[in-house]
């Protein structure tokens, strides 16, 4: 990885932009979403999370369990807007961007 690799890509926020705000006295996820909106995309940061706290980890010689989670509001996991207005049940829901594959006659399963 260099510093323009892209570790939210969301918000398209780089590797550098993430070791700046971290020399900037960024030390947790939160910090470091305040200063470069990493982390505020459409997943919300339920795919860049892990990644950015090993960064932090490594530039801070930190333990990984010792760099704070990011604050997780709900929902919890992607979730479909007709789940929430009840129009749908989230139990044949997987995954939001495989149920969207599959509508699209998408087949993910690898044949064997
Ligand atoms: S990858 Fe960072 S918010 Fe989605």
């Amino acid at each position: 990885m260099d510093e323009f690799t892209i570790i939210c890509s969301c918000e398209e926020i780089t590797l550098g932009e993430i070791e700046t705000a971290i020399q900037s006295g960024a030390h947790t996820f939160d910090d470091i979403k305040r200063l470069t909106r990493c982390g505020m995309g459409p997943c919300q940061a339920k795919i860049c999370s892990s990644m950015v706290r090993q960064v932090i980890s490594q530039s801070l010689d930190k333990p990984l369990g010792k760099v704070k989670l990011p604050r997780m509001r709900m929902p919890l996991k992607l979730t479909r807007i007709g789940v929430l207005a009840g129009k749908e049940t989230s139990s044949s829901v997987i995954s939001v961007f495989g149920e969207s594959a599959s509508k699209e006659g998408v087949n993910h399963e690898k044949s064997i």
